[in-house]
């Protein structure tokens, strides 16, 4: 596995792939890497001939009381971990070698409207840091195809709608999210939960299946049905930001006779911000 810390080293090497005729994929993380970001790795080596891998604590997308300094690092492990998993290319590039010198990044990309949404209503700016991000990584690498975990939903639609309306040559692919046995959506942040909180944590992705059932049994009154499990969660020990029915093509508020709908939910537990999502294929 190569590594590259800068863009040069970066791009001398897709350059070189290229030249050959190999086609590139990218799986950008924030290292910390798990089960979940392997199987991107896995995904990404299926459908390209090439897999490049990037690890960027993303700055611009933590808003000033987020975690950016606590959230976790282990670029040694990280490395071990994609080297068996078979990366062709490391890109840990530093925080000086993406971002001109401060005090001001003059040019953003942004995703109005689905951005303040969810969880943009909590984290604002947060999509905007991601949306900046994900443009320039696929800009440095260009590759085929950039695969993103489905545990982020939205972000994966914010991706998906800019790279639509800014005709970016690349397919975004979601990966389904892998979860503990327990149903627990592997995240890098369930680092910060304690051994109870883990178990207690579970009940995040056991609340989003019932509502799931609820809605195949009929109920169709989707605000009573989100203010309920917001009351239940918190009963449960949780501080939910939200629980929401929406439509899975866009995110938006669904028809009453919309049948392809996602519930997302996200809530605070402990030090830990848990976010997830089933989604909901009705047949009446
Ligand atoms: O999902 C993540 O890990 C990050 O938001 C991403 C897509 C790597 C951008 O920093």
């Amino acid at each position: 596995m190569k590594q590259a810390n800068s863009i040069a080293e970066l791009r001398a090497a897709v350059g070189e792939w290229r030249l050959a005729g190999c086609s590139v994929a990218l799986v950008p993380t924030m290292g910390n890497l798990h089960v979940g970001h392997l199987q991107l790795l896995e995904a990404a080596r299926h459908c390209a001939d090439k897999a490049v891998v990037s690890s960027f604590v993303n700055p611009t997308q933590f808003g000033p009381n987020d975690d950016f300094d606590a959230y976790p690092r282990t670029p040694e492990a990280d490395c071990e971990k994609l080297r068996q998993g078979g990366a062709d290319l490391l890109f840990t590039p530093s925080g000086k070698e993406i971002y001109p010198p401060e005090p001001s990044l003059a040019a953003y990309v942004e995703v109005p409207g689905l951005s303040d949404d969810l969880c943009g209503r909590f984290r604002p700016g947060h999509f905007r840091g991601v949306a900046t991000i994900v443009c320039k990584l696929l800009n440095l690498v260009q590759p085929r195809i950039a695969l993103f975990g489905e545990k982020d939903y939205q972000q994966l639609t914010i991706i998906r709608r800019m790279v639509d309306e800014l005709n970016l040559p690349v397919e975004i692919r979601g990966v389904a999210t892998v979860r503990e046995p327990s149903g627990l959506a592997m995240s890098s942040r369930n680092a910060y939960l304690s051994p109870e909180e883990t178990l207690q944590a579970a009940g995040l992705y056991r609340h989003l299946l019932e509502a799931r059932e609820r809605l195949a049994a009929g109920e169709r009154r989707l605000a009573e049905l989100e203010a309920d499990f917001v009351d239940k969660l918190a009963s449960a020990g949780f501080k939910p930001d939200y629980f929401a029915v929406r439509r899975l093509a866009d995110l938006a508020q669904p028809n009453p006779d919309e049948r392809e709908l996602i519930i997302l939910a996200a809530a605070w537990l402990g030090k830990a911000r848990l976010i997830d999502n089933l989604k909901v294929r009705l047949s009446r």
